[in-house]
């Protein structure tokens, strides 16, 4: 049974929406504390972690590990405090102004250092989303810029913190967490993998394959799947599922996000043959990323069988549309069973 550890599953009617893809293809979530308002308080985030399992049937065998918001006025006894929660997984660091719901006003994250000592000391990893938050930073440069400002110095002053660095989309990405491992891994989504940055402008401007970090160049795609499909148990499967209605995205400024919750997994597998690594696809899914984070394996399994099913065009999502990735189109993997396991 995978996990999926970078996931976004947003709040209420939202939340009842998008659930069940997940709870069908995974034993656990590493859920994203990006809500309106963040979840930068421990009570905020057990609040939520509360409404996720309303959400969860008797019996779905799903567990929802959480994650803290850091900001500017994040104090090292928030970190101790999450530390004694052990539903808390991580905190999670969004630049100001970097992504949806980056409103952290960390605009320099070197100064939030006390911040992460406590983070170091109490073995809570820093999830990180590692771009440049300068406006005028290029999007093409920004993880290259964050890596030499930001990453370089601060894993050379913490050599005890670890560090996820979430959805990696350069070979440079790729080559600074192999030389970090194995105190950093890195997530890697299924859409990063799957295209690079043509696709985003192919006969058109395509708002539902928008989402940051932006997709980089067909170079940098070939380096991720490299290392998706190595072996490395640094580099492990994150969706980074990021579900907006379909008014946020077809309009004059498309929020980013691309949703891929209904048919994560599958998705991952046709990369995986493409490569003719599928026999990879267990570990990177379902071993790795537990084993960053310290968790048992999974008991239970999901199959999966080559039989090919279409995408609907939407699914519905509390009164509005929701726009999957691949709508209306084909994909060649069928998720058949998941078995709880004992
Ligand atoms: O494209 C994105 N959407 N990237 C993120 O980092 C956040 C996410 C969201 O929450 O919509
Ligand atoms: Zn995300």
């Amino acid at each position: 049974m995978p996990d999926d550890a970078h996931l976004h599953l947003r709040d209420e009617a939202y939340l009842g929406a998008v659930l069940p893809h997940t709870l069908e293809r995974f034993g656990r979530a590493v859920v994203m504390p990006n809500l309106d308002p963040p979840l930068t308080t421990v009570r905020r985030v057990l609040d939520y972690r509360n409404r996720i399992l309303g959400h969860t049937p008797a019996g779905a065998s799903f567990v929802p590990w959480m994650t803290l918001y850091l900001h500017a006025g994040t104090e090292p006894r928030d970190i101790f405090l999450c530390a004694q929660e052990p539903s808390i997984v991580g905190a999670k660091l969004y630049p100001q102004g970097v992504t949806t719901g980056a409103q952290s006003k960390v605009s320099d994250p070197l100064r939030l250092l006390p911040v992460f000592e406590a983070m170091a000391q109490s073995r809570l990893p820093l999830l990180i989303h590692a771009e440049d938050p300068n406006p005028l930073t290029d999007p093409f440069e920004r993880e290259a810029r964050f890596i030499e400002t930001v990453l370089t110095p601060l894993c050379a002053r913490l050599p005890d913190l670890k560090i996820v660095f979430e959805h990696v989309t350069t070979r440079l990405g790729v080559e600074f967490v192999r030389a970090q491992a194995p105190r950093m891994a890195a997530t890697i989504t299924v859409h990063h993998l799957l295209f690079d940055r043509r696709a985003l402008f192919a006969g058109g401007l395509h708002p539902h394959l928008y989402c940051l970090p932006i997709p980089k160049s067909e170079a940098d795609r070939q380096a991720l799947i490299e290392a998706a499909t190595s072996g490395e148990s640094c580099f492990f499967l994150g969706t980074d599922s990021a579900p907006h209605a379909r008014a946020h995205k077809e309009c004059a400024c498309s929020a980013a996000g691309i949703y891929s919750a209904h048919a994560a997994i599958e998705l991952y597998a046709e990369v995986f043959e493409a490569t003719g690594r599928l026999e990879r696809l267990e570990s990177f899914a379902s071993r790795f990323g537990a084993e960053f984070y310290g968790w048992p394996l999974n008991k239970g399994s999901i199959t999966l069988e080559r039989n090919p099913w279409r995408v609907p065009e939407h699914y519905a999502f509390a009164g509005e549309e929701l726009v999957p990735l691949r709508a209306g189109s084909m994909v060649p993997w069928r998720l058949v069973t998941r078995e709880i396991g004992t």
